[in-house]
């Protein structure tokens, strides 16, 4: 085997604005499945994680909820363990990027690259909002689309007729955040000079580069379009641009040194996190705990660092390749750090074939997957088999995940143990004997041991599970060969029967070893459990003969096709009023829900809004689309804004019976993204609680004298 390998592996920091979502979960899995891997092989591994706390967006999120932004953040923090422990992703810490360690970090970072000569400070025009007293992100500015006029559009783009455009060629531009016209003001920012030749030259051979072992350190299909980014024209236009890496107060972030009211760009501290969450890691002992049993006792957050041999590997989806190719490796390197070693990228999650969207997370809910009791490993093994190197999306379809859980993990994995572990108990007293030479089977197991660490530690897992089960294919061809339910007939071929049993169990323990990376608390379960070890499982297992096994004790269930249709079902978009007396047979419906407070009931904001359209929506049969008046105006041009809603609705309402009809919206409700638009609120409706059997909608109506955007309280 390989010497010891010292890595620091990391997944994105995701922000901390929302839960986590499948995508998230897609890729801490296929991290969390490379770290066990390397584990077992007996590397050393710390893998770290963090919130990604800072910026606008998080800023303004706070400011809504009403409470502080470390408030909020801390919220969002507190509800990981459940996701990371649910789907067994064992980050060995987590942080916050808005912790002490990050802002030394980025702060020693920045004075360093000052001093490097690559910081340079230049006025800029941008908008700014006179009401909110700040300036506005992109995202935050609206209005009419510079070529068809469209209405309520943002600053890059029309969604109406698809034309792209800069933020200040919008007309009447408005700001999102309170409705006042923009201005345009001056403000000084600080920008790491990427465009410099210095770091182009750096960033060139980086990204062409070998990590450790050779190892090419980015994918074939990140370093084309990376070629892409430094191509410049004939006139020596394109190429790579500053980096503007300054905010101005108010903003969520670590202070620029020296510049009273300036703050990093969130994306400046962002990955400057991995290595906080890292040094609070060490910092903590926690480190050192780990590794004491392999001799490395006193370690030290800058000793590692400074360890050449250290292989720094991260995991990020394609969304932010640029960050971490080009910004990041030029600000370690600058700075007078170590680089990556590798950037591992991968595609999205699309679900039944369509993209999901980021901030939404639209989708599977990963809390619904656990809430629905669906096993954890099936999804950490379905993902992994849909995997490869390459930046590809993985694909998630109802239909496809039974049929591969159901046919691989329990049709040939776990058959082989219930199987052949009964005759053992049965005949043998559990004790495993193999007649003649096990050197073949040993060879075999040693050599498919090879592949699958090759492809494990190549990020190969979709061809590493194909020949996992190909060879649990195999041991139950043997087996069945073997015919040993005819043996165990015939007291004269006991020895047969023995050896068949142990060689089909051998096998299962070698497809466990193998297997663990994916399967970490099924593969513990065996180790320990069933073939009485007391450890888990560690790689030079796989060319080991188990010698006992316990009694079969059931290892994992089929998927129940039922449950994963619940898993797709969306969630009702009206919800049914608690208020509403629940006619009997069940009277309690209506206690289920725990108590709030005032200030909780006083949070959502509920008004009186007229149906001026209401139409149906082409592919649902539940949903129709309506057009909502609450009142409400454009502050910057009067006009009236109408929103977009859909409502689950189609089955209990012909729409032109609605239009002109009052009801009650939630109008503080998130955006919603939808295959058929984006829904911006939700109209209340009561329904029985078990709707199968007493169906009927009901939409609620305001009494005659209430008008559109009356809040309702
Ligand atoms: O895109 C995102 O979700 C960012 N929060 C990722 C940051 S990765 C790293 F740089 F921290
Ligand atoms: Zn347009």
């Amino acid at each position: 085997m390989t010497s010891k390998r010292r890595l620091f592996v990391t997944t994105a920091l995701p922000y901390a604005n929302g839960p986590f979502h499948i995508g998230h979960i897609m890729e801490y899995i296929q991290a969390d499945t490379w770290v066990r891997f390397q584990r077992m092989r007996g590397h050393e591994v710390h893998f770290v994680g963090a919130d990604d706390a800072h910026g606008a967006p998080i800023m303004i999120a706070a400011e809504k909820a009403g409470v502080t932004p470390q408030r909020f953040v801390a919220d969002i923090a507190a509800e990981r363990p459940r996701y990371l422990d649910g789907f067994h992703i064992r980050f060995d810490n987590w942080h916050s990027t808005d912790a002490p360690e990050n802002h030394q970090l980025a702060q020693d970072i920045y004075r360093a690259l000052r001093r490097s000569g690559l910081i340079a400070s230049r006025e800029i025009e941008q908008f700014y909002d006179p009401v909110k007293g700040m300036f506005l992100p992109d995202r935050y500015i609206k209005g009419h689309c510079p070529k068809c006029d469209a209405a309520d559009q943002y600053g890059d783009a029309c969604e109406v007729c698809g034309a792209v455009y800069g933020p200040t060629e919008l007309r009447r531009p408005y700001s999102v955040l309170s409705g006042a016209t923009p201005e345009m003001r001056r403000s000084e920012h600080f920008f790491f000079q990427l465009s410099s030749a210095r770091c182009a030259e750096f960033l060139r051979d980086w990204t062409q580069g070998a990590g450790a072992h050779g190892a090419p350190r980015l994918q074939p299909e990140v370093l084309n379009k990376v070629r892409e980014w430094f191509a410049t024209d004939a006139d020596g236009h394109g190429g790579l641009a500053d980096w503007d890496i300054s905010r101005d107060a108010p903003y969520f972030g670590i202070e620029v040194p020296d510049a009273p009211g300036k703050y990093f760009y969130v994306w400046l501290d962002a990955p400057i996190g991995y290595l906080a969450s890292l040094k609070n890691h060490f910092d903590k002992g926690q480190a050192a705990a780990h590794w004491h049993a392999q001799s490395r006792t006193t370690q030290s957050y800058e000793e590692f660092v400074a360890d050449d041999a250290v292989e720094q590997v991260h995991f990020i989806g394609k969304d932010i390749v640029y960050f971490h190719t080009l910004f990041w490796p030029a600000m370690l390197h600058f700075s007078g750090r170590k680089t990556p070693s590798q950037v591992n990228v991968h595609g999205f999650v699309t679900v039944g074939g369509e993209k999901m969207s980021k901030s939404r997370g639209t989708g599977i809910s990963p809390l619904k997957y656990l809430d629905l009791g669906l096993n954890p490993e099936w999804l950490r093994y379905y993902l992994a088999a849909k995997m490869s190197a390459r930046v590809e999306d993985v694909d998630f379809t109802a239909e496809d995940f039974v049929a591969r859980v159901n046919a691989d993990l329990v049709g040939k994995y776990v058959n082989i143990a219930s199987r052949a572990a009964r005759f053992i108990t049965q005949h043998f007293d559990g004790e495993l004997r193999y007649l003649g030479t096990t050197e073949p089977l040993l060879g075999a197991a040693r050599a498919l041991a090879d592949d699958v660490a090759t492809a494990l530690d190549g990020r190969e897992y979709a061809r590493a599970l194909r020949e996992i089960m190909a060879h649990a294919d195999r041991i139950n061809e043997a087996f069945d060969a073997a015919q040993p339910w005819v043996l165990a007939k015939d007291e004269a071929r006991r020895a047969e029967l023995h050896d068949a049993c142990a060689r089909a169990l051998a096998g299962f323990w070698q497809l466990s070893v193998l297997l663990a990376p994916m399967l970490p608390a099924t593969a513990s379960r065996v180790a320990r459990e069933l073939f009485g070890l007391d450890r888990d499982f560690v790689w030079s297992d796989c060319s080991a003969l188990p010698t006992r096994v316990a009694p079969y004790r059931h290892l994992m269930q089929r998927v129940d096709a039922k449950l994963l249709e619940r898993l797709f079902e969306a969630d009702a978009p009206t919800p049914t009023p608690t208020a509403t007396a629940a006619p009997a047979p069940a009277p309690a419906a209506a206690a289920e829900s725990p108590t709030i407070s005032i200030d909780d009931f006083a949070r959502i904001d509920l008004r009186v809004a007229r149906i001026v359209d209401a139409a149906a929506v082409e592919g649902s049969t539940k949903l129709l689309r309506l057009t909502l008046d609450a009142g409400e105006r454009n502050a910057a041009t009067g006009e009236p804004r109408l929103r977009n809603v859909f409502s689950g609705i189609a089955s209990a309402y012909a729409p032109a019976a609605l239009v002109g009809r009052l009801t009650v919206m939630v109008a503080n409700l998130a955006p919603r993204k939808m295959k058929f638009g984006v829904s911006e609120g939700m109209v209340l409706a009561a329904s029985a609680d078990d709707e199968k059997a007493r169906a009927g909608i009901y939409l609620l109506d305001p009494h005659a004298g209430a008008e559109p955007g009356m809040r309702v309280r």
